[in-house]
C-alpha cells in the first residue's frame, strides 16, 4: 500500500490559500502565456522534418496534433486547478494518485523539459547559423551540428546549441526569470515573424507544389501529426496558471483553447506557404526550414528577419522550460524521492544553483551530441505519457474525491478524458520503435531508482508530511 502513500490534498489547499497568489490573470493574459512557451523550435525547425514526411498534408498533421492538445489541455486544467499549488502535475500527481504515480509523472516530466531546453537549442543554433551567415560568417562544419545529424559531413559537435544553453543557466543559476513583459514581447516578435513569413511567402506559392498532397498516405500525415506534437508543447503552461485566474471557469477554457487555435492556425499557414515554395522532399536535413523557404523565394531580407526573430523568440522557450526542469527536480528533492542535495539553495541567489548548473550542462552536452528529430521524439513520448496519465487522474479523482472544490471542471466527462487519452496513445504509437524502446530505458532505470532509493528515503514515509 506504500506505493499509494499520497500528501494530504486539504493541507495542501489550505498551504496554497494561505499563500495566497494574486488572482490577476484573465483570457487574453493566459493566451498571450500559452502563445509565448508554445511558438519555437517545433514550427521553426522541426516543419521540415514533418514536410519530409508528411509531404503537403503536414498541414492536417497540425490539426491533428493541436486537437490531441486541446483534449489534454482541457483535462489537465481540472486537474490542475483542482489542488491549487503552484507546481507541476508533479506534485498533484502527489496528492491525488499517490507516492508510485507520481514518481512516474515527475520521472517522466524531468525528461520532458530537459530534453526539451537541448532540443530548443538545437533549434536555436540552426537559425543562429543562418542569421551568421547572412553577415558572410559561419563556423567549421564540425561545430556546427550533432554527429550523424547532417549526412556527408563529419560533424561533431554543436557549438552553438550548447553555447546557448550555458548561457540561460547562468541566467537561471542568478534567478533570472521571465518576466511578463519579457513573454509579451517575445510574443510579438514571434507572431510577427510567423505573420511575415504567410504574408510574404504567399506570393511565391506554386500550388502545383502542393501535389501529391500526401506523399506517403496517412502514416506518413499521422507520423508527422506525433512528431509536430512537439510544436504545441507548452500549452501546459495555460493550465498550470489556474490558480491566478480571476474567473477560471470561463477564462480557462478561452485561454487554452485560444491560445492552441492561434497557434493551429498560423502553423497550418505555414505549412501550406513553405511547402507551396519548397518541394517537400527538399527540406531534408535542411536546419531552418521556414527562412530557407523565404530565401528560395529570392526573399533574403524577410530571411533575416525570421532568422532573427527566431534566435530571439526561441531563447524564452529554453529559459521556461529550463526552469521548469530545475523545480520538477527541486519539488522531487524536497520530498525525499531524489537525493536532498539537489534542492539546496544558493544562500545568495536563492536559486537551485548546483541543480540549475548539472542539468544546464548534461543537457547543454545531449543538444550538442544528440540530432534534433531524436530528442523531438523522446520529448513528445513523455510528454503524451504524462498527460495521459492526468487524463485518467481526473476521472479517478471525480469518483474519489467528488467533493473536492473545483476551480474548472473539465467538460464533458467522461467522454473528454477518455478522447484525451485515447488520442495522446493514438500519437504514442505513431513514434518510431527506437523512441520507445529509450522511453521504456528510462522509466526502467526510473523504476530501478525508485525502489532502490527514493521509496526508503520519501519525506511521506517518514511522517515528515
Ligand atoms: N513548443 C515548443 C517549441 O516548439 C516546445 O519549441
Amino acid at each position: 500500500m506504500s506505493l499509494f502513500r499520497k500528501k494530504n490534498v486539504e493541507h495542501m489547499i489550505a498551504g496554497a490559500q494561505a499563500a495566497g497568489l494574486k488572482k490577476a490573470l484573465g483570457a487574453l493574459d493566459l493566451t498571450f502565456l500559452g502563445v509565448g512557451a508554445i511558438i519555437g523550435t517545433g514550427i521553426f525547425v522541426l516543419t521540415g522534418t514533418g514536410a519530409v514526411q508528411a509531404g503537403p498534408a503536414l498541414m492536417l498533421s497540425f490539426i491533428i496534433a493541436a486537437i490531441a492538445c486541446g483534449f489534454a489541455a482541457l483535462a489537465y486544467a481540472e486537474f490542475a486547478s483542482t489542488i491549487p499549488v503552484a507546481g507541476s502535475i508533479y506534485t498533484y500527481s502527489y496528492a491525488t494518485l499517490g507516492e508510485l504515480a507520481a514518481w512516474i509523472i515527475g520521472w517522466d516530466l524531468m525528461l520532458e523539459y530537459g530534453l526539451a531546453t537541448s532540443a530548443v537549442s538545437v533549434g536555436w543554433s540552426g537559425y543562429l547559423q543562418s542569421l551568421l551567415s547572412g553577415f558572410g560568417i559561419s563556423l567549421p562544419v564540425a561545430l556546427t551540428a550533432a554527429p550523424g545529424a547532417l549526412p556527408g559531413h563529419e560533424t561533431l559537435f554543436n557549438l552553438p546549441a550548447f553555447l546557448v544553453m550555458i548561457a540561460i543557466t547562468t541566467l537561471l543559476s542568478v534567478g533570472v526569470r521571465e518576466s511578463t513583459r519579457v513573454n509579451n514581447l517575445m510574443v510579438a516578435i514571434k507572431v510577427t515573424v510567423v505573420l511575415l513569413v504567410i504574408a510574404v511567402g504567399a506570393f511565391h506559392v506554386t500550388p502545383a507544389k502542393w501535389h501529391p498532397f500526401m506523399p506517403n498516405g496517412w502514416s506518413g500525415v499521422f507520423g508527422a501529426a506525433a512528431v509536430m506534437f512537439f510544436a504545441f508543447i507548452g500549452f501546459d503552461s495555460v493550465s498550470s496558471a489556474a490558480e491566478e485566474v480571476k474567473n477560471p471557469k470561463r477564462d480557462l477554457p478561452i485561454g487554452i483553447i485560444a491560445s492552441l487555435g492561434v497557434c493551429a492556425v498560423l502553423y497550418v499557414a505555414v505549412a501550406a506557404v513553405v511547402t507551396g515554395i519548397v518541394p517537400s522532399a527538399q527540406f531534408a536535413n535542411v536546419s531552418h526550414p521556414v527562412s530557407y523557404a523565404l530565401q528560395v523565394a529570392g526573399q533574403n531580407w524577410v530571411a533575416g528577419f525570421i532568422d532573427l526573430g527566431a534566435v530571439l523568440g526561441m531563447l524564452t522557450v529554453i529559459l521556461v522550460m529550463a526552469y521548469g526542469q530545475t523545480r520538477v527536480i527541486f519539488a522531487m528533492s524536497r520530498d525525499g524521492l531524489l537525493p536532498a542535495a539537489l534542492s539546496k539553495v544558493h544562500p545568495r541567489f536563492a536559486t537551485p544553483f548546483a541543480t540549475t548548473w548539472l542539468v544546464g550542462i548534461v543537457f547543454g552536452l545531449i543538444g550538442a551530441l544528440v540530432p534534433l528529430n531524436v530528442l523531438a521524439e523522446l520529448i513528445n513520448i513523455g510528454t503524451l505519457a504524462a498527460f495521459s496519465m492526468v487524463s485518467i487522474a481526473v476521472l479517478v479523482l471525480r469518483r474519489t474525491h467528488p467533493d473536492l472544490p473545483r476551480a474548472f471542471r473539465c467538460p464533458g466527462v467522461p467522454v473528454l478524458p477518455v478522447l484525451a487519452v485515447a488520442s495522446c496513445l493514438f500519437l504514442m504509437v505513431n513514434l518510431s520503435a527506437v523512441t520507445w524502446i529509450a522511453f521504456v530505458i528510462w522509466l526502467v532505470i526510473g523504476m530501478l531508482v525508485y525502489f532502490g532509493y527514493s521509496r526508503r528515503h520519501s519525506k511521506l514515509a517518514h511522517g515528515q508530511h
